[in-house]
């Protein structure tokens, strides 16, 4: 595709994070590691690529603003425009050396996300989006999956960990969905549980208790790839809500019902 100048600045941040991240998962043991909390982990991993992309952006764009997990948040000079990034999404999978973790930037101007990137460099999978150009994965593009029957159809979740507060909801979800389906996946990455979505290997993604850089980037592609994206109560944005519900238009209906239990 042919993207803004924003986006390629974005796609060369994502790919020097990738090399980063890359050389550090082949030496996994070795890496420094502590703990934020009951099972959530950040690496010396997470820390260099973001500081990869943040100088990478920052010198690009002085004048915007930042929100990445792993630093502290700045008010740019243009109040309008704010990078919103997670260097690794997936560090659990990362640290455990399962290659199935991404980088996440995405841009966004007056309170909408304008540009995402999710790049995988384990698989080389880049995938962008813009709003109103669409979605692609490398040169290819997205398009949501054409599913319409429920039995037919999978579904992506996140599920609580460490003794989260959300598990007795999401037990109650899976109990609803999973007779109707043909299954669930738990992979331990939201960026790419999204960007999964636009692609058509899920037929829909809910999850609970996410933060805006685990899903700025991927709600976009999705939406630029005909998926559909609400907060799970349906009102209010996912960004400022921290929790999500998407599917491809033949089962999203269906599916939000089954997971609002309406
Ligand atoms: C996590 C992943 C995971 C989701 C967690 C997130 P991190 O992000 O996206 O799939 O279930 O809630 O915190 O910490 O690996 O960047
Ligand atoms: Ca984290
Ligand atoms: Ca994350
Ligand atoms: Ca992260």
């Amino acid at each position: 595709m042919q993207g803004s100048a924003n986006l390629n600045v974005m796609i060369k941040a994502a790919r020097a994070a990738g090399r980063s991240l890359v050389k550090d998962f082949r030496e996994v043991e070795n890496l420094q590691v502590s703990s934020k909390g009951a099972g959530d982990f950040v690496s010396r991993a997470d820390i260099a690529a973001e500081k990869i992309i943040r100088d990478e952006l920052m010198q690009a764009r002085p004048n915007y603003g930042w929100v990445g997990e792993e630093s502290d948040a700045v008010e740019g000079k243009d109040p309008t425009r704010r990078w919103i990034v997670d260097p690794l999404d997936g560090t659990t999978n990362f640290l455990h050396g399962l290659p199935h973790w991404a980088v996440s930037i995405a841009l966004e101007h007056k309170g909408e996300i304008v540009s995402g990137v999710v790049f995988d460099p384990a698989k080389d999978e880049m995938f962008v989006a813009e709003k109103g150009a669409g979605a692609w994965l490398n040169e290819s593009r997205l398009r949501v999956s054409d599913r319409t029957k429920m039995i037919e159809s999978i579904f992506i979740t996140g599920l609580p960990f460490g003794g989260r507060g959300d598990l007795p909801e999401t037990l109650k979800d899976l109990g609803r969905l999973l007779p109707m389906t043909a299954g669930v996946r738990r992979w331990g990455s939201a960026a790419l549980d999204l960007a999964y979505v636009a692609a058509g290997r899920g037929d829909g993604y809910w999850e609970r208790r996410l933060n805006a850089w685990d899903i700025a980037a991927g709600l976009l592609i999705v939406r630029e790839a005909g998926g559909f994206v609400e907060s799970l109560s349906g009102e209010g944005d996912p960004l400022e809500t921290g929790d999500l519900i998407c599917g491809n238009p033949g089962v999203f209906d269906k599916f939000s019902k089954t997971i609002r239990n309406v």
